[in-house]
């Protein structure tokens, strides 16, 4: 049985102390309002919690793991937010650094990070990868002194607070994971930006944003690890960060059952304290097991990772468990206030919202079930899928003409020319006010719109295209240039139609998601590195309030549009054919061609490995020429 020392309870004590009358009072606001407790951490940090595991040389209190899970657990009590932003600190900002820095590293960002001077973040989730976390795409060249960071990750923790960012980016196209390498990057670096943040179901308390890497210039010794080591990192990091959660998972539940527990003696029903009554007490019975059986789980998974023993397996498990069983807590909690606690102000009504990041978040928990099964069983085989195959757009296959060179002018006339070549007709048009399910042609505007006014060249253009007028969500949520109801994306409108003319939208994923079944896809946008350029079949890079004028002018038949006929949904361009990057080989002798995505399981070469790595005793496996007599097709 596992039981925690004096030093541990008497740390608890303090951070709940803290929680209690820093965080408590607090909760409902920031939750409300979406507000990060700025205050409270900075505290937290004053107090070293923010280092609690990590060696005082290095800025930390020298606690161990399991004092680190006590404080998750004690702050997410009061609130599931504010625990989350310990662990994406501790856990995934700092853990690498400490295990992978080099002194230097450690020296100029562990020990501040540790002393809470600094907030940390991790970036890994892309838009394609995310319990698939190797198919990541954003990509870190080298050139010279520096490595040419180039991507986004979404849903980052902690963004757009955090100071220090690892982040997890490819560095070798095409074969895989371990093509992938893990860099330290600052807040402020140019061309390093940050999305809107979202707005969440639950832990509304923590910041929660996308980070978007446009030519980032990464100084070479920011690199963490060596080059291909990233994906390891990532893994051997995520798996300390699960215990975090499932502190968090373990708190969240904690709190609303202690509520839950003390409402229950209170709330009189049929002449007694509904506790005394068996359907109450036998679910806080329940309840007060499972919260027991996850506390053993964590607690002991944090001493395996304290006592460097492996540990992956039992985090995942307590992961897994602690927060499966938090949401059956938080349930029960709120069906055992009733109707009192489907209010909103009541902790068990945010507790409920809450839980349910803690199942999806820091690895899925059918992630986590993958992770114990390949601990039971072995790792599953791959499929031999090439993995070029596997990448792609947002949008499917697109054109991709991005028009960059020539006046404004010149780029314009040559995308009206190849509107016409793919057989749009701008002598026809629909109302601009056409339901964006329903629309034929949409033109669409971004934050890049700026000013209000500015609305008026994108209406002015949505004539003359013939299209009706949409948006990005930030632009009718935030701005409120639009009703809601304008707004394209996953969770708004979604486009079917032709043709959609996005001006000024940078393409974040929830927007792509709602155009993917357009047609022809056209952006304008003054980033050349906008996700909406890889998703699109025609760009302008260039100022949307200098395009959309000459587009309207260019479009402009000198008569009013006549009514367009219904509509005919066009066809897309046929897919050009991928073409791998990596360099083809082929046996001298017999003609047989190595695929890198194959590999050669017979002489235990791994599928995504390069020619070139394989070793050189390596043999043809048809016809046993050796490695050398393979020639470059
Ligand atoms: N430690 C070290 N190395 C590991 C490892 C670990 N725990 N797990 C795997 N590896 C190594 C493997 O040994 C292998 O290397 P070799 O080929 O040299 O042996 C390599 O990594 C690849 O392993 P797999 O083939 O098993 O990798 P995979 O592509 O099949 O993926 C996976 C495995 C478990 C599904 C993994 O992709 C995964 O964990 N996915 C979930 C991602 C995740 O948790 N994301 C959370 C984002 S962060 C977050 O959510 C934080 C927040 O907001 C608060």
């Amino acid at each position: 049985m596992y039981k925690t020392s004096e030093q541990h309870e008497v740390f608890r004590r303090k951070i709940r102390e803290f929680a209690e009358s820093e965080v408590k009072p607090i909760a409902f606001m920031l939750d409300k309002e979406s507000k990060f407790p700025k205050e409270a951490i900075e505290k937290l940090g004053e107090m070293g919690v923010l280092g609690t595991p990590y060696p005082k040389k290095y800025g930390g209190i020298g606690l161990d793991v399991l004092s680190y899970a006590i404080a998750v657990e004690e702050l997410s009590r009061v609130d599931g937010g504010t625990g989350v932003i310990l662990s994406a600190h501790v856990s995934l900002g700092t853990y690498p650094i400490a295990a992978y820095g080099t002194e230097e590293q450690k020296q100029k960002y562990m020990i501040p990070m540790a002393k809470g001077e600094k907030l940390g973040a991790f970036g890994l989730t892309e838009q394609n990868a995310g319990s698939d976390a190797g198919g990541t795409e954003t990509t870190a060249v080298l050139d010279g002194d520096y490595y040419i960071l180039n991507g986004a990750k979404i849903f980052i923790t902690n963004a757009d607070e955090a100071d220090v960012y690892v982040v997890f980016a490819v560095t070798t196209p095409d074969i895989g994971v371990r093509g992938i390498s893990a860099f330290i990057i600052e807040k402020g670096w140019e061309g390093f930006t940050f999305g809107e943040h979202y707005e969440k179901l639950g832990i509304r308390s923590s910041a929660t944003a996308e980070l978007i890497f446009n030519d980032v210039k990464v100084p070479k010794e920011n690199l963490l690890g060596k080059e291909g080591q990233g994906f390891k990192i990532a893994m051997a990091t995520l798996d300390g960060g699960r215990i975090g959660i499932a502190s968090q998972a373990l708190g969240i539940a904690q709190g609303a059952y202690e509520s839950a527990l003390e409402y229950s003696k209170e709330r009189i029903q049929f002449g007694q304290p509904i506790c005394q009554q068996q359907s109450i007490s036998f679910k806080l019975a329940d309840m007060a097991t499972k919260l027991a059986a996850a506390r053993l789980l964590i607690y002991s998974a944090a001493e395996l990772k304290e006592n460097h023993e492996p540990y992956a397996k039992e985090a995942a498990m307590a992961k897994m468990y602690a927060s499966d069983i938090c949401l059956e807590v938080v349930n029960d909690a709120l069906q055992i206030f009733g109707g009192s606690g489907y209010l909103k102000g009541m902790d068990v009504e945010r507790a409920y919202r809450d839980a349910k990041i803690c199942t999806i978040y820091e690895g899925t928990n059918e992630i986590q079930r993958v992770v114990i099964a390949s601990h039971i069983i072995g790792r599953m085989p791959k499929s031999n899928i090439p993995v070029a195959k596997k990448k792609g757009a947002e949008t499917g296959v697109r054109k991709k003409m991005i028009l960059k060179e020539g006046t404004a002018e010149e780029r314009v006339t040559k995308l009206v020319e190849a509107l016409k070549a793919d057989n749009y007709d701008f002598t026809v048009g629909i109302d601009i006010n056409t339901p964006i399910s329903k629309a034929e042609r949409v033109v669409s505007v971004g934050k890049g719109i700026g000013a209000q006014e500015n609305m008026e060249l994108a209406k002015a253009l949505a004539i003359q295209a013939g299209a009706a007028l949409g948006s990005s969500r930030p632009v009718a949520e935030t701005l409120r240039y639009l009703p809601l109801n304008r707004y394209v994306g996953m969770s708004g409108q979604k486009f079917n139609g032709n043709l959609y003319i996005a001006c000024g939208i940078s393409g974040a994923g929830q927007h792509l998601k709602g155009i993917k079944d357009a047609t022809t896809i056209v952006a304008i946008n003054t980033n050349a590195n906008a996700a909406i350029f890889k998703n699109a079949d025609y760009g302008i890079v260039g100022d949307i309030l200098e395009i959309m004028p000459l587009l309207t002018a260019a479009l402009d038949n000198g008569e009013p549009k006549t009514e367009a006929p219904p509509m005919k949904k066009m066809k897309k361009s046929p897919p050009p054919k991928v073409v791998p990057t990596w360099k083809r080989y082929v046996c001298n002798g017999c003609g047989y061609e190595y695929d890198p995505a194959i590999g050669d399981e017979d002489s235990e070469v791994l599928p995504e490995t390069l020619f070139e790595a394989i070793p050189e005793e390596w043999i043809c496996p048809d016809c046993g020429e050796e490695k050398d007599k393979f020639i470059e097709a």
